[in-house]
């Protein structure tokens, strides 16, 4: 079947809808339904909704759990998270909930500048390149005085611009280096922004300088975008208790714990196959912080797994040690968010998770999105290294299970009694309904 449109984005809502169910389904009034069940019955938030991105159709949910118990820096705080695995944020609300009566969580922003490159093909002598920056370099502050203006007020701005020599590996090809505060937002803006503007200034000047020839005037920039990667970004979480500290139901060894799940790390230290799996049970916790305090968790995602890589092979971003006795277990990030601007004045359940967060500023934000990471690392590690992750896992995707099947209540007694004490896997459980229904 051909199904190419045209002038698809002029169309409107309930057409773009009549298009999809008669293009793609057998049972077209069942697909429109569907996408209608969805809306949301106030039309102020559905008109939000709808604004946020081009040709939306429905709303796709995904459950907005909340984890308390966090003590952080001596400060409870109950966590919101935007997730759809089961048993993440049960996870998380065990291992706040064990941490809380071992001293909690421990954080500090160790850093916070955000990085904005120009890339440009400049044909000619670098030397001369390199004077021309430095005498044009306050010209780059000056004429983003406007927009750097309010930033300012904040307490934030442009840092500093440094010229790269590239060449060595693309002919002809330089940098604008920028860094950044930006305070309160993740700045993504601010820095396009900015770094839009060096890039008319760098083409401007060099019309006008009189040291170049006729081809080293002709600047060609190639893009100017903010980077991902900020490594200069950090925060650090930890937790740390004595090694007998650490028992409770199942730990009845502590120290023998404490040394495989030391060894557990040191694994994803060394070990890029782990240390990727290792590295997504963290991001279970970070990523569902961030999506439900409106931030871009792609950019996060991207930032942290090039820290996780940044000594050449992809490692572990958390590591756990035993000394004297005490058991410490520790992560540095990158992470760069915002509490204003974007996605956080506009989406109310965004706004409700940070009123919920007490309006943090970014800073505090990415401690609390650390703590995540790390609260979920440990419950995935202690997991792993005692009772296996299917235990738990099984037990919450049980529930998917049955709501898949449509259990009744008399039903989903009956099998949560049984794998109670039985291992649960899909089979098991699709054997024992249809046993059931027989
Ligand atoms: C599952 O979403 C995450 C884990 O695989 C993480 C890990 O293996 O450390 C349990």
């Amino acid at each position: 079947m051909n199904n190419a449109v045209s002038g698809f984005s002029k169309l409107s809502k309930e057409e773009k809808i009549n298009w999809i169910a008669t293009a793609y389904f057998s049972t077209p009034q069942e697909a429109i339904q569907l996408l209608k069940n969805y809306w949301n019955s106030d039309e102020k938030i559905q008109k939000l909704h709808d604004e946020f991105i081009e040709n939306t159709i429905s709303n796709f949910y995904i459950p907005l759990g909340v984890a308390p118990n966090f003590l952080i820096n001596g400060k409870y705080s109950t966590i919101p998270m935007a997730i759809e695995e089961s048993s993440v944020v049960a996870a998380a609300a065990k291992a706040a909930k064990f941490w809380s009566t071992r001293g909690g969580f421990k954080t500090t922003v160790i850093n916070t500048e955000k990085i904005g490159q120009v890339h440009f093909m400049f044909k000619g002598d670098a030397l001369k390149l390199e004077s021309f920056f430095n005498q044009t370099k306050a010209k780059f502050f000056a004429d983003t005085e406007s927009i750097t203006k309010n930033m300012q007020k904040r307490g934030g701005g442009i840092l500093d611009i440094v010229l790269k020599d590239k060449t060595k590996l693309i002919p002809n090809y330089f940098q604008l280096h920028a860094t950044f505060e930006t305070k309160d937002s993740m700045g993504a803006n601010f820095i396009n922004s900015c770094l839009e503007q060096f890039a008319k200034t760098l083409k401007e000047e060099a019309l006008d300088y009189e040291l170049f020839s006729a081809s080293e005037k002709d600047i060609q920039v190639v893009m100017s975008i903010l980077s991902n990667y900020v490594p200069n970004c950090i925060v650090r979480a930890e937790v740390s208790c004595p090694i007998n500290a650490l028992e409770e139901k199942h730990i009845n060894d502590p120290q023998e714990f404490a040394e495989k799940f030391v060894q557990a790390v040191q694994i994803a230290e060394v070990e890029p196959f782990r240390a990727v799996t290792h590295n997504k049970g963290i991001m279970n916790g970070i990523d569902a912080v961030v999506l439900a305090t409106g931030n871009d968790f792609r950019a996060v995602e991207a930032g942290i797994h090039a820290y996780a890589s940044r000594n050449g092979q992809y490692s572990s971003l958390s590591h756990a040690k035993i000394e004297d006795g005490i058991f410490t277990f520790w992560m540095e990030i990158p992470l760069a968010l915002g509490t204003v601007g974007g996605l956080t004045s506009l989406h109310p359940l965004v706004k409700l998770s940070l009123e919920m967060l007490e309006k943090p500023s970014a800073r505090e934000l990415m401690q609390i999105v650390a703590v995540a990471g790390l609260a979920q690392n440990f419950a995935a590690l202690r997991s792993l290294t005692t009772t296996g992750i299917q235990d738990g896992h099984m037990k919450m995707h049980l529930n998917n299970i049955l709501n898949q099947f449509e259990a009744n209540e008399d039903e989903r007694v009956l099998i949560r009694k049984h794998f109670k004490h039985h291992v649960v896997s899909h089979s098991a459980v699709v054997d024992y309904i249809e046993n059931l229904r027989k």
